[in-house]
């Protein structure tokens, strides 16, 4: 962008640009959902990609059914082979890759494992799918981006990052200092990476986790500063930001989206 340019709205906007957001095609009400939607309002196509292949492609039909561009990809992030058919469907589909939300994880499901006791299995099975699972789509993408001329990478963390209370935490952190040494490693390329650490939100796995009435949700009523939980649709404005020309001067950090609970100067 020049500095003569100004700025208008429509640097928000995601026409002609192609995204892929794993992890969205799970349980219901997922944040991964509101961000393939959310993409695909912007006019993006969209790769609705995740395990769950029958819910990515009922997460594909929502976006076409409203008149956007999309395709459901069933992917395993943890396995090179078929992370790279998941780009090739979307360069066959769509012509490139512009924007990767690293978006799937293991989260609900991991309960309170205790790092002094986890078994070496499940700790690994955990960093291969939250942070390994990561760099291998960020991986398979870049040279994408490069023919593209550059891209936007948004990682998804965790507020739970920070409070270090869970081996998820740990994961989430691991996440970080991926996205940051990947942002200055890519940046001369235009390749902006990005985290966003949602607080307590309320997708169906996120108040499986974490129901009304848990020890945790007291703990945080008592701390964060706005507001504990929010809905996924209300992650959607920040991965806009991150993904759009808008956002073009900012990389490697951490936008928190949690009504004020982990606040770091
Ligand atoms: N809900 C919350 O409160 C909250 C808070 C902070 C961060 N997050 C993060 O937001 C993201 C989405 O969370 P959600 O609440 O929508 O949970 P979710 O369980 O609905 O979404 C995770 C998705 O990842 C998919 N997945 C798991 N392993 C995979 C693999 N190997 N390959 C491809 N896909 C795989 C699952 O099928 C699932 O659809 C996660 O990264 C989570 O850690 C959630």
């Amino acid at each position: 962008m020049s500095e003569q340019a100004g700025f208008a709205l429509e640097q928000f906007r995601l026409d002609g640009k192609v995204a892929i957001v794993t992890g969205a095609g799970g349980r219901g009400n997922s944040i991964g959902r509101a961000y393939a939607l959310g993409l695909a309002n912007a006019g993006a196509a969209v790769v609705v990609a995740d395990l769950n292949g029958e819910g990515a492609q009922r997460v594909a039909d929502e976006i076409i059914a409203a008149g956007g561009k999309a395709i459901g990809v069933q992917v395993d992030i943890t396995r090179p082979e078929s992370v790279a058919a998941m780009v090739a469907a979307t360069t066959q589909a769509f012509g490139g890759v512009d924007i990767l939300v690293n978006n799937a994880a293991l989260m609900a499901e991991l309960g309170s494992l205790q790092a002094a006791s986890i078994p070496i299995a499940d700790w690994n099975r955990i960093f291969n799918v939250n942070l390994t699972g990561a760099l291998i789509c960020t991986q398979a993408v870049v040279p994408e981006m490069r023919k593209r001329g550059g891209g936007k990478i948004v990682n998804q963390t965790s507020g739970g990052a920070y409070p270090a209370q869970s081996v998820y935490g740990i994961s989430k952190l691991a996440l970080v200092g991926l996205t940051t040494t990947l942002a200055r490693q890519l940046g001369r390329e235009k390749i902006n990476v990005n985290a966003i650490a949602p607080g307590n939100t309320t997708s169906d796995a996120g108040r499986q986790l974490t129901p009304d009435d848990s020890p945790f949700i007291k703990f945080l009523e008592a701390s964060v500063a706005m507001r504990v939980r929010g809905a996924p649709d209300e992650l959607v404005g920040s991965l806009l930001l991150l993904c759009s020309p808008a956002g073009d001067w900012i990389t490697g950090q951490v936008l928190h989206v949690d009504g004020g609970w982990v606040l770091r100067p």
